[in-house]
Parts: structure tokens; C-alpha cells; sequence
């Protein structure tokens, strides 16, 4: 082409209409894109997290423990519900002090569960089906039966001494360390073999290694890589924010001893440790990073998360899942917790959203209202609040279905290694063993690790054997059979969010509004992205409950409502009702 060509005018117009009809072409790709650009689109924020229990999914072999083989015959069902994502609890070799987070070896497969050869098919099974695994990554601590605390514990002088924390006991006592799992609530657990000390924030088969030294870091970094290299597709970091200690170990003010999150999270050197973990192994996957906990502070959370600084993907902030107790919860205080965090959130860094994990009861039971009339209802609004959030929802297996509390008054119906504990602890001290045993009917973690509920056949279709721990009562009724067949089922509604969520950008990344901030029966917000906005208003209450929107909702459009086909009649929203509209 000569220069003539190239400056004649015709060939200029050409050009001009040529790169016009590129634009008009792209018009939607090019707005997307800008608006792509803007919102620093990734996958892990659109994703919908699925959590699963592997013990209590889905037996295979008649053991009564689920296993990896029962995932595997299940993952239709995983994809039928439209989720993206399964974080999937942890499944190394376990002695099974506490279910698996006092791993024995980070590279094998717990003998429960199945072997490696389960391991890959599942993750085929996964990807083959568009899903995403994420595992769970227990390295504050390890199983005291894992290979370095057995050398460590052998001798001071042994080459793994230094993986964990020791303190030698002709320096007497060290100051003192609380254990949330501990029967006597202490950290430090005399060991006569060395004469020594060793430290155990969680239970006493659960020694913390020791981050400052620079082979620990390397051995955990290996395992990320071994595990990435896979093909698995993120890391939940447990318990992560502890990792880092001040190992002079120095008294904590007196009074103060037992604040946990405040004086044991956080620590100097965690963010030095995660961006070493992020520049040696992340930043060469594409893989998703959450970290359980979000330290003390805002800033805490933005240090762990924000782009630039090279740590992790999303915070998982404790202050929501926090707020109900046994006596109840106060709706403001949780409009005001998730709002607050989104305004903290909303241009820098990013979110989960969740209301329940393995760590704490139902869903339904804690913040819904689980009797016969209104569990069903106030389940759906819950899911209908998870699902319309900013941020990645993270949602518990069988929470789907409204899966509750299963109401267990026998301190043998009980499996979790930090309930048993603490009972322990309570006899010892002359505690209320009924009040106890109440609290733990709505607090304990057992409440939402009992089997889930497949269909009505003995065990919930759960396990051939006897399961490790009770199935809830209320099989017959509430299970994937059963709730499949209908068509207004917590199932299939949760079915219709997700794809609600999938179809609208919107409800991903679109500006959180609060409105009739003071009501105390109803949230209500709008989500609103590049013209496109929707409204959620939620009755978190068992009466009919009237909302201010300052909106015409009589030309609003109804999206979806978990009262099937209608709207609030001027307002008023029925019992636990959730409704979404369209706005513009
Ligand atoms: C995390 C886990 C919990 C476990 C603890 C110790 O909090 O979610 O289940 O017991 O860490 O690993
Ligand atoms: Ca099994």
C-alpha cells in the first residue's frame, strides 16, 4: 500500500465508516467492556460458593461416614442447583480429632473418605461440569500424629523442634495462652518427653506451627503448588489470621487474656507470610483465595484483600454469621453490620456473603423461624437475602433444602470435639450441665453436620450403615426427593436465585442501597448497575410487616417472591415474604 493510497481521502472515509461500523457492531461488547474494566470483572466474584460437608453429604460404602465416591455419584445434582464453586471441607489424612482440620498428611486423602484416584475423578466430575473446586487449607495448626510433630516432639534437638512452638519448662510456666477448644481452656500443653511446653490455640491434637520459621513457609507453599498443580481452583485458609505469633510470647494484659480475636489475630509478619504465599504460588494459578476471618478492623480485612497488595482474593468477615444468639437477634443491628461492610467494601477490595457454615448452626434456625409453619417460608427469604447481596454468596449444603436444627438433648448425640470439651470444662467447674446442653441445642456446630437429607428412606438416603452422627427427624419431610417434585420448594427456589444471580450482573457487582433504614421488621435495598436497577424487600418477621421503599411499586416488575406470583399489596409484605423487583 502506497502513501498515496494511505492519505487519499477516499480511503480515509473508508476508514472512518469501516471503524464506525466496528463500534456500532460492538456497542454492547464495548459498553460491557468499559463496564468490565470498571468492575474488574473476575469469576470468583461471580461465582455462587457451594459449601460441602464431605462427612455428612453422601455415603458410599455403608460406613456411615460420607465419603468422596458419594460426592462423585452426587455431582449432578451439585450442578442442578447452579452454583459455581464447591469449597469443600477438608478431606486430608485425619486422625479426626476435629473432623479433619488436624491434618496428618497434606497430601493423601483421609482413608474415610477414599483415595486420590476418588480425589481425581471428583475433580474431573467438577470441572468436566463447569464447577470450580476449592479446598480447604488447615495450616495453623496440624494433627499432633503428623509426621513433623511427631520429630518435633521427640527430641529438643531434632530438626523439626522448631516447626512448632515450644517452651521449655525450667523457664517455668509460659504466660498464659487461651484454647477455644482445650478442656481447661489452655494453650499450652505440657509434654513430659522434652519437659516442655507446646501450643494448641484449638484442641491439644491440633499443635500450631511455627510461622517464623522460613521451612515451615516452604513446606506449606510446596502443598499449595502440589495441589494446585492438580488443577484445583482455591484455597479457604483456616484459621489463617492466628498464624502469626510473637513468639517472645509475652503476658497479655490482665483481663484480656482470653480476647481472641483482638490479641491472637493478626499478629506482626501475616501479611509478610500471605505475600510470600501470594508471589511464590498464587500469582501463578488462576485460583480463588478466601481466608477464614477478617481480623479486628475494616482495615484489617482491606489489608488481607485489596488488589494491590498482592495477598488474598475476598474477606470472609465474621460480624454477620456473629449477630444471633439464643435469645435472638435484632434485624437493625444486621442491616446495619452488612450495610456497614458493604460501604467499607464498595470501592476497594471484596466481600462473602454468608449467614451459615459447618462452624454454625442452621440457617433457618438461627435467623429464620423453624417451626412447621414458617420454615419453609423464612428459609427461602433468607436464601433470597444471600443470593442479592454484593459479594461472593457462600452457601451451606442443605440449607437448600431448609435443612434445620435438629434439636439433640443428649450430650451423646454430640460429636464435636469443642462441644465435648467444653462439657467437659462445665463438669469440671461445677457449670449448669441443662443450661449448657440448651445453648448447644441452637449453638452447636454438630447442628448443621447432622447427615443431609436425601430422601425418605431410612437415614435420609444418607447412608446404608449407621451414620456417624444422628440424622435430623424431620427426614421424611424435608429432602431432595421430596422437594423436587415440587415446584415451590426451598430447592427449586434456590434453583431460580442462582440463575437470578447468573442472568444479572446486577446483583453482583451493583451499588447496595439501604432504604427504610429504621424499620425494624424489613430490609429493604436496591442493587443498581449501568441503568439496570432492582429492588429486594425482605420481612424478617412471622407477622405481616409494612415497608417504605419511596418507590411506586404498582409499576414495578415483579421478578421473583417467595410467595408464589405476588407482590406487597401497597406495602405490606406477608409473613417472612421476599420480593424482587425490577425497577428500570
Ligand atoms: C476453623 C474451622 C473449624 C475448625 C478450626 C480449627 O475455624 O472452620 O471447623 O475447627 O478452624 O481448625
Ligand atoms: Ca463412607
Amino acid at each position: 500500500m502506497n502513501s498515496y493510497i494511505m492519505s487519499s481521502p477516499a480511503f480515509n472515509l473508508k476508514k472512518i465508516v469501516v471503524v464506525f461500523i466496528i463500534f456500532l457492531c460492538s456497542g454492547n461488547v464495548f459498553g460491557q467492556a468499559d463496564t468490565t474494566h470498571k468492575l474488574d470483572r473476575k469469576w470468583w466474584k461471580e461465582a455462587v460458593v457451594y459449601q460441602i460437608y464431605p462427612r455428612s453429604f453422601k455415603d458410599n460404602n455403608g460406613d456411615g461416614i460420607g465419603d468422596l465416591k458419594g460426592i462423585i455419584s452426587k455431582l449432578d445434582y451439585i450442578k442442578s442447583l447452579g452454583v459455581d464453586v464447591v469449597w469443600l471441607n477438608p478431606i486430608y489424612s485425619s486422625p479426626n480429632d476435629d473432623n479433619g482440620y488436624d491434618v496428618s498428611d497434606y497430601r493423601n486423602i483421609m482413608s474415610d473418605f477414599g483415595t486420590m484416584g476418588d480425589f481425581n475423578v471428583m475433580l474431573k466430575g467438577l470441572h468436566d461440569r463447569g464447577i470450580k473446586l476449592v479446598m480447604d487449607l488447615v495450616v495453623n495448626h496440624s494433627s499432633d500424629e503428623h509426621e513433623w510433630f511427631k520429630q518435633s516432639r521427640s527430641s529438643r534437638t531434632n530438626p523439626y523442634r522448631e516447626y512448632y512452638h515450644w517452651w521449655n519448662a525450667e523457664n517455668g510456666k509460659p504466660p498464659y495462652r487461651y484454647s477455644l477448644f482445650d478442656v481447661n481452656h489452655d494453650a499450652w500443653r505440657y509434654d513430659t518427653l522434652t519437659n516442655a511446653y507446646y501450643l494448641h490455640y484449638f484442641s491439644r491434637k491440633q499443635p500450631d506451627l511455627n510461622w517464623e520459621n522460613p521451612k515451615v513457609r516452604q513446606e506449606v507453599i510446596n502443598i499449595m503448588k502440589f495441589w494446585a498443580d492438580k488443577g484445583i481452583d482455591g484455597f479457604r485458609m483456616d484459621a489463617f489470621q492466628y498464624a502469626a505469633k510473637d513468639t517472645t510470647f509475652p503476658a497479655f494484659p490482665q483481663g484480656f487474656e482470653k480476647n481472641f480475636t483482638q490479641y491472637y489475630g493478626m499478629v506482626t509478619g501475616l501479611h509478610g507470610y500471605l505475600q510470600q504465599i501470594n508471589k511464590e504460588v498464587l500469582s501463578k494459578y488462576n485460583v480463588m483465595t478466601v481466608a477464614e476471618g477478617a481480623g479486628n478492623t475494616y482495615e484489617d480485612a482491606h489489608n488481607m484483600v485489596d488488589a494491590d497488595r498482592h495477598e488474598l482474593n475476598m474477606a470472609y468477615a465474621f460480624d454477620g454469621v456473629n449477630i444471633a444468639k439464643s435469645s435472638g437477634y435484632s434485624l437493625l443491628e444486621f442491616k446495619q453490620v452488612f450495610s456497614k461492610w458493604d460501604s467499607v467494601f464498595a470501592d476497594k477490595g471484596w466481600l462473602s456473603i454468608f449467614l451459615a457454615n459447618h462452624d454454625q448452626a442452621r440457617l433457618v434456625s438461627r435467623y429464620g423461624n423453624d417451626s412447621p409453619e414458617f420454615r419453609e417460608i423464612s428459609s427461602k427469604m433468607l436464601s433470597t437475602f444471600l443470593m442479592t447481596m454484593r459479594g461472593t454468596p457462600y452457601y451451606y449444603n442443605g440449607d437448600e433444602l431448609g435443612m434445620s436444627n435438629p434439636g439433640f438433648t443428649k450430650i451423646e448425640d454430640y460429636r464435636d470435639v469443642s462441644l465435648l470439651n467444653e462439657y467437659h470444662h462445665q463438669l469440671n467447674i461445677g457449670g449448669s450441665i441443662p443450661d449448657f446442653l440448651k445453648e448447644a441445642q441452637f449453638s452447636s456446630r454438630d447442628n448443621s453436620r447432622t447427615p443431609f437429607q436425601w430422601d425418605s428412606s431410612t437415614n435420609a438416603g444418607f447412608t446404608t450403615g449407621t451414620p456417624w452422627i444422628k440424622v435430623n427427624a424431620n427426614y421424611k419431610t424435608i429432602n431432595v426427593a421430596t422437594e423436587e417434585k415440587d415446584k415451590n420448594s426451598c430447592l427449586n427456589y434456590f434453583r431460580k436465585l442462582t440463575k437470578l444471580r447468573k442472568e444479572n450482573l446486577v446483583l453482583v457487582y451493583g451499588k447496595y442501597t439501604l432504604l427504610d433504614k429504621d424499620n425494624p421488621k424489613v430490609y429493604a435495598y436496591t442493587r443498581e448497575l449501568d441503568g439496570k436497577k432492582m429492588l429486594i424487600v425482605l420481612n424478617f418477621t412471622n407477622t405481616i410487616a409494612e415497608v417504605k421503599t419511596g418507590y411506586d411499586l404498582s409499576t414495578a416488575k415483579l421478578i421473583l417472591s417467595n410467595y408464589e406470583g405476588s407482590g406487597s399489596d401497597k406495602g405490606k409484605l406477608l409473613p417472612y415474604q421476599a420480593i424482587i423487583y425490577q425497577l428500570q
